[in-house]
C-alpha cells in the first residue's frame, strides 16, 4: 500500500520524532543506522527492504537493515546505490527494471530510493536504500522527508568518526 502524500508526511514526522529520541545520547553510527532502519521500516507501509550501505575501503558494504537478505558489497558507481554515492544525489527510481545496471538483490523489488548520508564534514559515509514491491512507490515527499531525517544523522559529535 502506497500512502497518500499527506499520510506519508505525517508518518515521516512521527518516525522522525521516535528517531530523535533513539539517537539522543547515542553517538555510535551503527547504532544510529540500526535505529533508523528499524523505525522507518516499521513506520512506512510501502517499504519492503530498508537499510544502509556503508563506505568501507572504497566500496559500499552492507550495514544495518530490515527485510530479505541484501547484497553485501556494491562498487562505486554501480547500481542505484553506487550511483547515489558517485553523484552525491538522491536517486528516485520509479521502475528498477528501467534503471541501467540496477542490482537485483530480491526479485520482488519494483521501485527504489537511495539517499546519500554524510558526516559532519559533508563526506558521504553511507547511503540509505529503500525498495518497494510496488512501482513508483517513492516521490518528492519521500525524498524531502528522508533527506531531512538523514541530514541530522551526524549532527551529534563523534558519529562515524
Ligand atoms: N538495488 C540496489 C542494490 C541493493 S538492494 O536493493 C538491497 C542497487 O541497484 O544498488
Amino acid at each position: 500500500m502506497i500512502p497518500s502524500p499527506d499520510e506519508k508526511r505525517a508518518l515521516y514526522r512521527e518516525a522522525a520524532g521516535k528517531l530523535r529520541a533513539l539517537w539522543t545520547g547515542e553517538p555510535d553510527g551503527i547504532a544510529r543506522m540500526a535505529a533508523a532502519a528499524c523505525v522507518l521500516h516499521e513506520a512506512l507501509p510501502h517499504y519492503f527492504w530498508t537499510g544502509f550501505y556503508r563506505v568501507v575501503g572504497g566500496e559500499l558494504v552492507i550495514g544495518p537493515y530490515q527485510g530479505t537478505p541484501g547484497c553485501s558489497r556494491i562498487r562505486w558507481g554501480r547500481g542505484v546505490c553506487g550511483t547515489a554515492w558517485a553523484t552525491g544525489e538522491t536517486q528516485v527510481v520509479p521502475d528498477v527494471h528501467a534503471f541501467p545496471g540496477h542490482i537485483a538483490c530480491d526479485g520482488r523489488s519494483e521501485s527504489e530510493i537511495v539517499v546519500p548520508v554524510r558526516d559532519q564534514r559533508g563526506v558521504i559515509v553511507a547511503v540509505f536504500d529503500v525498495d518497494s514491491t510496488e512501482k513508483a512507490a517513492f516521490d518528492e515527499v519521500d525524498r524531502v522527508e528522508l533527506e531531512e531525517i538523514l541530514a541530522s544523522f551526524a549532527k551529534s559529535p563523534d558519529v562515524l568518526g
